[in-house]
């Protein structure tokens, strides 16, 4: 089988055509590198000590778990001493932080994904999204960060479950031009030998599927559209779609994302009325983007109910985005019911 030290090795062979492509594996290796610090850490669990509240808040408002900040900090110091990556940006922090001035690469982060799920043994991930620095050569500010999700280089995740699964994919432009285009590649981390090992690539999502993933708490705070939308999904086989549908809610969206990326579905965090000053409760940069382009380039779809994620000019490197993704023909639906 591949490790994924062969396969990054394989792409960084072609460096002579695409310099950047260096940066880029380096900068993944060192992702997986701390995944794995990351997985002792969850395998240990209250051993560890990892478990429970840090006691602190983040910029979003969220109350912070010690294992957000300790993968925060890893994340942090392992990236920033990469001589590749010019500045970070984080979910749990409140400013961008620079790494090597002369890097090319900026890295966003949302170091532990599906937080309420650590304390109960639940899945839960990483999620990672590189751009290019724009500035090259000057120190970072957090102003180089924003750029439309189609402007990202590579994207992933890590998924802390059963197995620990590595996915990422390169832009799809970027992948041409390096001429090893594998699309979305999925490699799982064998306990043995420490090694991650790819399991599979060119992944390619179900167009239709009977498989939903929403939050129904909030139905009463979801705009008309969504509350008839998943009113037409309860009413199955009876109701004006002619099927059954089935609900998942993994409560860590790597956890949905993975699941859709395997057997097809539809993950929705629509926008709603609790605090109508939020455009949604996922961030923009270090969720919903890097999820956007591993979803497209399996062929999924990915909006936030009205245009493409990947279309939004960022205003704030923590904005919030609606969710809609997965399944082209499912999230077609929920995108004409708003369009409507
Ligand atoms: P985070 O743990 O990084 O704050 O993200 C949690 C997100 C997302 O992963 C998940 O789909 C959703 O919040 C869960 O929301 P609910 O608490 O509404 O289930
Ligand atoms: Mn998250
Ligand atoms: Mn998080």
């Amino acid at each position: 089988m591949t490790t994924l030290t062969e396969y990054l090795q394989s792409l960084q062979a072609q460096h002579a055509q695409v310099p950047s492509i260096e940066p880029i594996t380096d900068v993944i290796d060192t992702i997986a590198t701390v995944g794995k610090q990351i997985t002792q850490l969850l395998r240990k669990g209250a051993l560890a000590d990892i478990l429970g509240e840090a006691g602190a808040e983040n910029v979003q408002g969220e109350q912070q778990k010690k294992l957000d900040v300790i993968a925060n900090n890893l994340l942090l110091e392992a990236l920033t001493a990469n001589r590749h990556c010019s500045g970070v940006a984080s979910e749990e922090l409140d400013h961008a932080t620079a790494g090597h001035q002369d890097g090319s690469l900026l890295v966003l982060f949302d170091p532990l994904d599906g937080s309420s799920n650590i304390d109960i043994n639940m899945p839960t991930g990483t999620i990672f999204s590189l751009l290019p620095h724009p500035r090259l050569g000057e120190k970072i500010e957090d102003g180089d960060f924003l750029q439309k999700g189609s402007e990202q280089l590579a994207a992933g995740y890590l998924l802390y479950a059963s197995s620990v699964i590595l996915t990422f994919t390169l832009a799809p432009d970027l992948a041409q031009q390096v001429g090893i285009d594998d699309g979305v590649l999925m490699f799982s981390l064998d306990p043995d030998s420490g090694e991650f090992l790819l399991i599979n690539k060119h992944i390619a999502i179900d167009t239709d599927t009977q498989e939903y993933a929403i939050n129904g708490s909030n139905y009463r705070h979801w705009l008309p559209p969504m509350q008839q939308y998943i009113d037409e999904l309860l009413a199955g086989k009876t109701g004006p779609r002619g099927k059954d549908f089935n609900t998942r809610w993994v409560a860590a969206m790597v956890g949905d994302v993975h699941r859709i990326l395997c057997r097809g579905g539809i993950f929705i965090y629509p926008k709603d009325t609790k605090d109508p000053t939020k455009a949604g409760k996922l961030r923009l940069m270090y969720e919903a983007n890097p999820m956007s382009l591993l979803i497209e380039r399996a062929g999924g779809a990915s909006t936030n109910a009205l245009e493409r994620i990947m279309d939004i000019e960022p205003n704030d490197i923590h904005q919030r985005v609606a969710v809609v993704l997965g399944s082209k023909n499912e999230v077609a639906h929920v995108q004409q019911r708003h369009q409507q």
